[in-house]
């Protein structure tokens, strides 16, 4: 039996309750004023909050009342030519404050009228007291070959609830792939949508920093667009790629990036190429040691360097936790051109014993004292096990099976993403790393260093010149 009954007609009479809503009398007058000025208040709601649209048209009627078809088009056409100015003028401020907001503006309105379908084909809608609830698209940022859409998500989901379906987006916005991040605040999320794909051309090399930031050395492009910053500082770095993959344009992108520490005394480059110095010969200039023929000299190298290594963690026992390079105690870094010459090519026991030993020493206390080692390596199935878990940065370049690429970035990296067997032959430099804090693998490219620039690059910035055939000191002024 109905508790309480609203009557608009007779009365029923078996309810407990009967209310009559009063019914009162207006004159026609005063409902058509109210319309009138409900209509005219939602008209300027709108014509502020589309204030994009309606400016613009607003302005061009203007013109056009006050000169006629003249007007209106002479203004399109001086945008246009101021436009274009700027563009060649100033690219990076172009792109920056005008071409991609208003990019990012026509994206978020394109990702708008889409967005309910994809939510609920892709099953992130949530049915919730009757209603359907729809994550919220907050933002668009559109950088020509990316688009990032932050959004808010239906309470009770997670980040990975977008992971799970980013296939199904991918496909769904017409994109090639979708990275899904969590932002900084909890309820948020970011899909990173990737359109053209800025790793298919041939990086150029970044400009040298004259002194280099060891946690973000500048040496790739990732697939967004944007430099792809390497932490040297507390790490060690392991490349890894078949052969052919490009190891040398990541191991010459990071040279280049710290020779303006070694023209400033802050970085002293040590380098080992087993392969005979065909790679890495061209930078002597820059190099404090280079050892390329002799396993025997490496070893005393490397054992040296672990010598320097002590007797600096004696000096700074106590007085910092981390090493910052100073003229007095510059980086150390060891760049070694395929380790497994050294550890598992190598016939003479004994020397490989002390290489292995001295390695060993360097990848677990070099990290706190600026000691690193940067190393390339062709096949990460060789008994280079045990060194590989010491490297925490580790590049995975091209590689010839996809059971490689989990020895290479770690557990399950492979099924996050990271299809390193998949890098066509035809881009090299191109491999997958994990970048801090993200829980999947981004694709980079490493900026290809030609012979000519590092030609160039060991005569600007090399400390060594050719005297009457021999290298001498005094090479950068
Ligand atoms: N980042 C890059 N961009 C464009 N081309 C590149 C890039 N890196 C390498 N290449 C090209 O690929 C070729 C092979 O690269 P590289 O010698 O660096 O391979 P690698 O992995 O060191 O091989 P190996 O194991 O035989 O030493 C180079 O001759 C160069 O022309
Ligand atoms: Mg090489």
């Amino acid at each position: 039996m109905p508790v309480i009954n609203h009557v608009r007609g007779d009365q029923v009479p078996d309810s407990m309750l009967n209310v009559r809503t009063p019914v009162v009398k207006l004159p026609l007058w005063l409902v058509l004023t109210w319309w009138l000025l409900k209509g005219l208040a939602l008209a300027v709601v709108l014509a502020c909050r589309y204030w994009y649209a309606t400016g613009p048209t607003v302005l061009l009627a203007c013109l056009y009342v006050d000169f006629g078809w003249l007007g209106p088009v002479g203004l399109l056409v001086g945008l246009a030519a101021l436009g274009a100015g700027w563009r060649f003028g100033h690219r990076a401020s172009f792109e920056r404050f005008g071409w991609w907001p208003a990019l990012s503006r026509w994206r978020r309105w394109w990702y708008r009228r889409r967005w309910l379908s994809a939510m609920t084909t892709a099953k992130l809608t949530v049915a919730f007291d009757g209603h359907a609830v729809v994550p919220i698209l907050k933002r668009v940022r559109s950088t020509g070959a990316a688009d990032v859409l932050t959004v808010r998500m239906v309470t009770g989901q997670i980040p990975d609830d977008f992971a799970r379906v980013s296939e199904r987006l991918t496909h769904t916005f017409g994109a090639r792939t979708c990275r899904v991040i969590p932002a900084d605040r909890p309820d948020l999320v970011t899909l990173t949508l990737l359109r053209g794909d800025p790793l298919a051309a041939v990086v150029a090399p970044y400009p040298v920093p004259s002194v280099p930031d060891l946690a973000a050395l500048p040496v790739a492009r990732l697939e967004d667009g944007s430099t792809f910053r390497l932490r040297l500082a507390g790490s060690h770095v392991l490349i890894v790629g078949a052969t052919g993959a490009g190891k040398g344009s990541w191991q010459w992108s990071l040279i280049a990036a710290l020779a303006g520490g070694v023209r400033a005394g802050l970085v002293r480059l040590r380098v080992l190429d087993p392969k005979g110095g065909m790679e890495m010969a061209a930078g002597i200039p820059l190099f404090e040691r280079f050892v390329c023929e002799s396993f025997r000299q490496m070893a005393d190298e490397l054992e040296e360097g672990v010598g320097e290594l002590q007797r600096r963690t004696a000096r700074l026992r106590g007085r910092t936790r981390q090493h910052t390079p100073s003229t007095d105690e510059p980086a150390y870094v060891f760049v070694i051109d395929e380790l497994a010459a050294l550890t598992s090519y190598l016939t003479d026991r004994q020397l490989k014993d002390r290489i292995k030993a001295a390695l060993g020493i360097l990848l677990t206390q070099g990290r706190a004292v600026g000691v690193y080692v940067v190393a390339a390596l062709q096949d990460p199935r060789k008994d280079v096990l045990p060194f590989r878990d010491l490297f925490p940065t580790r590049i995975g370049l091209r590689l010839t099976e996809a059971a490689q690429v989990d020895m290479v970035l770690g557990d399950g990296m492979r099924d996050r993403g990271a299809l390193c067997d998949r890098i066509p032959m035809s881009m090299p430099g191109t491999a997958y790393v994990v970048l801090d804090g993200e829980p999947t693998p981004t694709r980079a490219r490493a900026s290809y260093w030609t012979d000519a620039h590092i030609a160039d690059l060991a005569r600007e910035y090399g400390w060594l010149r050719v005297v009457d055939g021999d290298w001498t000191e005094g090479g950068a002024a």
